[in-house]
């Protein structure tokens, strides 16, 4: 049966504009329905939209969240960067963390765990991707490289309450690919695994995240262990957000 509880976030990436976000109020129509009482809905537009969107959603069920932050948690002469306390005064409460998209340029385990600390620091929650390349996948060091990204990414850190993972293979974001429901299964249970290995809760959250769209959105959320769905393109357009939602409500 699907998760009630599912968590939706909608990472809009480098795209999005101001009036962008009165769109998003058919999702909000949406959720006020009963049925979706308890679903959790995060919308991450880029960080120029923040205080708009939290403006215009203040006080309602949309959650506002962040892409990424700078991994230095005080003021200072950063030229450019945005950190965490910004992130929150801009009215969010969420930050994505080690999407891959920053891996690719250079963002180091080492870095994501700075970023992770500089966020819970200002308690805010954290949505830390993982996942393995297409290389990594044929080479079949899926479970070493998620083992890596969790151990290095979350090195020091007591308490996960903040933390809710991404599971979002590298080879399928934004491909149109998605990986089988067999492979799904091993990889969310490899996770669990890992989590168990380094002593985090087992309550932690887990999230699919790549080429999530209104046909696979049912299946993938059935699967057992998957807290929710990370989307990306089809996150832009409100309409195939909330065939979404409603296919995984089913
Ligand atoms: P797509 O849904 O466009 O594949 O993107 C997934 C993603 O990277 C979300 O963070």
């Amino acid at each position: 049966m699907t998760n009630i509880n599912m968590i939706f976030v909608a990472n809009w990436k480098m795209h999005g504009n101001f009036n962008d976000i009165s769109k998003v109020k058919t999702v909000l129509n949406l959720i006020k329905n009963k049925k979706y009482k308890k679903i959790k809905i995060i919308y991450c537009p880029p960080f120029t939209l923040i205080k708009s969107f939290s403006n215009y959603f203040n006080n309602t069920k949309l959650n506002i969240g962040a892409q990424n932050c700078y991994y230095k948690s005080d003021y200072g002469p950063y030229t450019g960067n945005v950190n965490a306390k910004l992130i929150k005064s801009a009215g969010a409460k969420y930050i994505i963390l080690g999407h891959s998209e920053n891996r690719n340029e250079g963002e180091t385990d080492l870095l994501i765990n700075q970023k992770i600390k500089s966020v819970l620091k200002e308690k805010l929650s954290i949505i830390f991707c993982i996942g393995e390349t297409i290389d990594e996948k044929k080479k079949k060091i899926t479970f070493q490289v998620l083992k890596r990204q969790i151990s290095k990414g979350l090195k020091g850190i007591k308490n996960t309450n903040k933390i809710i993972i991404a599971y979002e293979p590298v080879w399928s974001i934004g491909s149109g690919i998605v990986p089988s429901r067999n492979e799904l299964e091993k990889n969310i249970k490899k996770i669990k695994k890992i989590l168990k290995q380094f002593k985090f809760k087992n309550s932690v959250k887990i999230l699919y995240g790549g080429s999530v769209n209104s046909k696979n959105a049912n299946e993938i959320s059935k699967i057992d262990g998957i807290g929710g769905l990370l989307v990306g393109g089809a996150s832009l357009n409100s309409k195939k957000f909330i065939d979404i939602i409603k296919k995984t409500s089913n």
